[in-house]
C-alpha cells in the first residue's frame, strides 16, 4: 500500500513536468537563397561531408569504398555526394573512396570514372594492384537502404571485371553509408531552422479560417492547398500531405481521410517540406471551434490529450542518448510511460538528407515494441531526428478515446550531449474559427 502510494506520487509529479516549448510568435515564411547561391552552399556542405569519409573508413577498418552506378540507377549514397549541378549520375559512374594514408594519398578522393567504353575496369584493377587493399566495402546490404544501393547488374559487372582476387576482399559494412548520410555539418542547422519555421507557417495558415470553412472545405482540399502553397514557396515535398479528421477509427490514416470538415472536428496533418537537400516531417492537430454555438475555446479533454503526447516527447528526448540502440530507447520510453500511466505508441526516425533518413528507428506503427535490424542500430550524435508518436486519451466531452498524434524534428546539441526541437513543439491547438450559415450535421458526407 505504502509503496504503491509513493509510486503514484512520483507518477503525478512526473506527468506535470512538461517543458514549455511552443513558440510565442506566429511562424513566418522564409525565402530561400537563389538557386545559384544554394548551389554554392550545397557543394560546400558536400565537400565538408566527403572530407570525413577517410576517417570513417578507418573507423570501420575499410581500405576502399567502391560504388558503381549508371545514369538513373544510382546508388543511394550518390544523392548525398553529387554536385549541386548534377541531376543524375552520368553513363557508368564508378567512385572509389580511399583512406588518406594509402598509396593513393594526394589523389582525388573519391577517384571517379565516367565511362561507357569499359576503360574503367583495367584502370581500376591497376589501382587495386598498386594499393593492395585488404577490405573493400561495397553497398550490398540486404536490409538497409543506405548500405545496399549497389544495383544487381552493377554488382554482377563488378564481380566479372574485378575477378575473384578482389571480390574475395569485398565486405558489407552498412555503417559507412549510415554514418555518412546521417552526420550533419554546422552550416545546415541555420537553414533547417528556417525550413522548420516555413513548415509551421504552412500549418498555421492551413489550419485556420483563411483556408478552412467548416461545412464546405474537405480534408483533401487542404492537402492540395499544401501542395500548391509549397510550390509557391519554392519548396517541394517527399510525401503527399495527409490531412485527417481524428476519430477513434482513423489510424494510421496514411492517406488522410476524405471528410468535409465540420465544427467540433479534431484535425490532423502529417507532412514535410524538401529544400536544400534536407527534409522536414511534422504532425500537428487543430480544433474546429463550434462557432455557430458560440464556443470560445478548445475543450479541456483535448488539451489534456495533447499534454500527454507532449509528455511522451519529453520522455523520448530524455532517453535518446547516443550509443543506445533504438530498441533500448524504445523500451525505456515504454517502461516510463507505463510508470506514468500513459498509453500510446512511439515510432521515431532519423531525418535529414531523406524524410526517413539513415539511422536507428525507435518503433514502427506495426512494430510497437521491437524493430529488427533498424531498431538494433545505435543512435548517432550529430544528426536530426523526427520524434513521432501518439498518446491515447479519453476525452470526456466526446465520450471517446482518441489518439493524439504529434511529430516534431529535433537536432543534436553538442554542448548538452542531447536533443532539442528545431522549432519548439506544438503545445496549443491550431484553432479554426469559421463562420458558416449552414447546419454542420446536414453536410457530413463520406466522399
Ligand atoms: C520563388 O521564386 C521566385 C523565382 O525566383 C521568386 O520570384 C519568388 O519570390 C519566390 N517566392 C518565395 C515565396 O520565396
Ligand atoms: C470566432 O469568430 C466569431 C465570429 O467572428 C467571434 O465572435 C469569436 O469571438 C471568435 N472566437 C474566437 C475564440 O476567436
Ligand atoms: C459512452 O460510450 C460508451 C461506449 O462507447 C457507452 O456505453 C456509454 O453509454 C456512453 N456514455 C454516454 C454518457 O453517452
Amino acid at each position: 500500500m505504502l509503496v504503491l502510494g509513493v509510486l503514484v506520487v512520483i507518477a503525478t509529479v512526473a506527468t506535470t513536468v512538461v517543458s514549455q516549448l511552443h513558440p510565442s510568435e506566429p511562424a513566418k515564411y522564409h525565402q530561400l537563397p537563389t538557386l545559384r547561391e544554394q548551389a554554392v552552399i550545397l557543394d560546400g556542405w558536400r565537400d565538408e561531408r566527403v572530407a570525413r569519409i577517410p576517417q570513417l573508413l578507418k573507423k570501420y577498418d575499410i581500405d576502399v569504398w567502391l560504388m558503381s552506378q549508371r545514369e538513373y540507377a544510382e546508388d543511394t549514397i550518390w544523392w548525398s555526394i553529387k554536385d549541386a549541378l548534377e541531376f543524375a549520375s552520368h553513363r557508368r559512374t564508378v567512385l572509389l573512396f580511399h583512406t588518406t594514408s594509402s598509396s593513393l594519398s594526394g589523389q582525388p578522393n573519391p577517384l571517379r570514372w565516367v565511362d561507357n567504353t569499359g576503360d574503367v575496369w583495367p584502370e581500376l584493377r591497376q589501382i587495386l594492384e598498386d594499393y593492395n587493399p585488404k577490405r573493400i566495402a561495397v553497398n550490398v546490404d540486404r536490409n538497409i537502404a543506405f548500405g545496399g544501393g549497389l544495383h544487381v547488374g552493377e554488382w554482377e559487372v563488378l564481380q566479372e571485371q574485378l575477378g575473384a582476387k578482389w571480390v574475395e576482399r569485398m565486405v558489407n559494412e552498412p555503417m559507412l553509408g549510415i554514418e555518412f548520410v546521417a552526420a550533419r555539418v554546422p552550416g545546415q542547422l541555420e537553414y533547417y531552422k528556417q525550413m522548420q519555421e516555413t513548415t509551421w507557417a504552412l500549418i498555421e495558415e492551413a489550419f485556420s479560417e483563411r483556408v478552412i470553412t467548416s461545412g464546405i472545405t474537405t480534408t483533401e482540399d487542404v492537402e492540395w492547398w499544401y501542395r500548391e502553397k509549397m510550390q509557391e514557396q519554392n519548396v517541394s515535398t517527399w510525401n503527399h500531405p495527409r490531412v485527417s479528421v481524428i476519430t477513434p477509427e482513423s489510424f494510421p490514416g496514411w492517406e488522410g481521410t476524405k471528410d468535409i470538415i465540420q465544427e467540433g472536428d479534431l484535425l490532423h496533418v502529417d507532412f514535410g517540406i524538401t529544400a536544400m537537400g534536407m527534409n522536414t516531417d511534422t504532425q500537428h492537430m487543430a480544433y474546429v471551434l463550434r462557432t455557430s454555438e458560440g464556443e470560445e475555446g478548445v475543450p479541456e479533454g483535448l488539451k489534456q490529450g495533447l499534454k500527454k503526447a507532449n509528455r511522451m516527447q519529453d520522455i523520448s528526448l530524455e532517453r535518446m542518448k547516443a550509443g543506445k540502440t533504438g530498441n533500448q530507447v524504445l523500451k525505456e520510453c515504454l517502461d516510463q510511460m507505463k510508470l506514468e500511466g500513459i498509453e500510446g505508441q512511439i515510432y521515431s526516425h532519423a531525418i535529414g538528407d531523406w524524410g526517413h533518413s539513415a539511422g536507428a528507428v525507435m518503433g514502427f506503427t506495426n512494430l510497437p515494441e521491437y524493430v529488427p535490424v533498424l531498431g538494433e542500430l545505435e543512435i548517432l550524435s550529430n544528426t536530426f531526428y523526427s520524434i513521432e508518436l501518439y498518446a491515447y486519451h479519453f476525452v470526456p466531452e466526446r465520450n471517446e478515446t482518441l489518439r493524439f498524434r504529434i511529430e516534431e524534428d529535433a537536432h543534436w546539441v553538442d554542448d548538452k550531449g542531447g536533443w532539442e526541437f528545431v522549432r519548439g513543439r506544438q503545445e496549443k491547438f491550431h484553432v479554426v474559427n469559421s463562420t458558416t450559415t449552414r447546419k454542420p450535421d446536414m453536410l457530413r458526407v463520406q466522399l
